[in-house]
């Protein structure tokens, strides 16, 4: 069986995922030294100790990012928060224009981690170790912190951005 790309997209499309940016400290501290990256190939692996994976591009700049500082934060976007999703998957986008042109900005840890105002929980990531994997490299890290707050998230279906909208399912 030789699988079409196009169909293995639309098969893990009708995964419905949440939305994260990840993001990296490239420098002084200044909001210049901001890198942020939108990724959806985020999950959950362990509670014990509590690690995380995201799946990165070879190609991304994220990808040399991530191995070079081995920290990184994972912020998962609320509802109104698309804009900063479409902003930082753009390949053309510049790091500095973030506020001005999708609303990003950002407060640090101790570590000096972006942390994305606004977004529904943040989680401190330290790397643990990389897997290979075909195009992409598998980061699996370990949870050193993290803040979560009230609302709803962004969501990515079918390649199209949704909302959460009959509430919870009891
Ligand atoms: C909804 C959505 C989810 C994405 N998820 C991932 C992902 O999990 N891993 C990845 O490598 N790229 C993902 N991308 C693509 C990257 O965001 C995009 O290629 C980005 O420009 C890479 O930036 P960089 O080269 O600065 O690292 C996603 C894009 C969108 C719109």
């Amino acid at each position: 069986m030789s699988l079409n790309p196009a169909d293995f997209r639309k098969a893990m499309g009708c995964f419905a995922t949440g939305v994260t940016i990840i993001t990296v400290d490239l420098g002084d501290g200044s909001h210049h030294g901001v890198h942020g990256m939108t990724a959806n190939a985020f999950a959950s692996v362990s509670l014990e100790p509590p690690l995380v994976l995201v799946c990165v591009d070879r190609q991304a700049s994220t990808h040399a990012h991530l191995h070079a500082k081995k920290r990184f934060g994972v912020n998962v976007l609320s509802e109104d928060q698309r804009a900063i999703s479409e902003y930082y998957a753009r390949a053309d986008r510049t790091d500095t224009d973030a506020e001005s042109v999708a609303g990003a900005r950002f407060d640090r840890t101790h570590h000096g981690t972006p942390v994305l105002r606004g977004a529904l929980a943040y989680l401190e990531c330290r790397l643990r170790s990389t897997e290979e994997a075909g195009d992409h490299t598998i980061f699996i890290a370990e949870v050193e912190d993290v803040l979560v707050r009230e609302g709803e998230p962004l969501v990515f279906h079918r390649g199209q951005y949704r909302k959460v909208g009959a509430g919870v399912d009891k």
